[in-house]
């Protein structure tokens, strides 16, 4: 019984957590895999922008455009604006 509530618990929680937080999108990229596959596709399709976008700015990290990482992806002031000199969409 306790293993079943367990189970229930850990289930709604992923239910939830599985949304992406943000509601109204400036990026292409970030829009179309969260409504794809949630934010676990958002974190795969940032991931992928990352390894790419390191070609040119090679120091570049998650830290690099955002305040804090899972659950609350916080932006800093210009992560827009750097996503988009890296080609981002
Ligand atoms: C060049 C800047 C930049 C880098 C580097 C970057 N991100 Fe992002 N990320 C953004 C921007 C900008 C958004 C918001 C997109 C939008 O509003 O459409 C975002 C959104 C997200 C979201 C959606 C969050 C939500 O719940 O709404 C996730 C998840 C995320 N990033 C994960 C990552 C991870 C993991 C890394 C490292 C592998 C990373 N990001 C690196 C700029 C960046």
């Amino acid at each position: 019984m306790r293993l079943l509530l367990l189970s229930v618990a850990l289930l709604t929680t992923n239910a939830f957590a599985a949304d992406c937080l943000t509601k109204k999108f400036d990026t292409k990229l970030v829009a179309d895999a969260c409504a794809d596959g949630g934010q676990k596709a958002a974190r795969e399709a940032m991931k992928k922008f990352q390894r790419a976008a390191r070609e040119r700015d090679a120091d570049l990290d998650c830290k690099s455009c955002h305040q804090s990482l899972s659950p609350h992806y916080r932006l800093k002031d210009d992560a827009l604006e750097r996503f988009r000199t890296l080609g981002g969409e």
